[in-house]
């Protein structure tokens, strides 16, 4: 299941993407926006956080203009690795090596095409594990204020 989310300068990425996704048989869902209205980005950020990690296995796409502030948001969410990223290779890499579960995009700086290309790497890359499932427990030691035990 994929869970999507964006603010206004997203809207158009992400409802091109959430066709993309449909038309290949994937379920969706929208946390919104669903018009090109301004609306803040961190309400949106938290929603597809949640419904994400309420979902296992599913993963988060949330678009905002350059994909940060939305990205920033949601990484401030207990067990969220949102990675914002603007090209191919960084999306296959952040379900490899972070196991990123919310690829964040922005409508400002990437084109639809090689968004969906970026999305397709994302959902159909495997996290790696190994030595990177150690460096993922650092993190969320940090984020539970276990730091004494890094
Ligand atoms: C909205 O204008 C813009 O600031 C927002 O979409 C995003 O780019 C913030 O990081």
């Amino acid at each position: 299941m994929i869970i999507l989310g964006s603010d206004h300068a997203g809207f158009e990425l992400k409802e091109a993407i959430k066709k993309h996704l449909e038309e290949k048989g994937l379920n969706c869902i929208d946390k919104g926006t669903h018009s090109t209205d301004s609306v803040d980005y961190a309400p949106i950020a938290v929603k597809v956080s949640r419904e994400v990690l309420a979902n296992e296995g599913s993963l988060g796409v949330l678009c905002c203009g350059t994909g940060i502030g939305i990205s920033i948001a949601a990484n401030k969410v207990k067990g969220i690795r949102a990675a914002c990223c603007s090209n191919v290779f960084c999306a296959k890499m952040t379900r490899m090596h972070n196991n990123a579960n919310i690829i964040a995009l922005g409508g400002r700086v990437t084109d639809i095409d090689t968004a969906k290309k970026m999305v397709d790497i994302f959902i159909n890359t495997q996290f790696e594990g190994g030595r990177h499932q150690r460096r993922i427990n650092q993190i969320t030691a940090i984020e539970n204020d276990e730091i004494d035990e890094i």
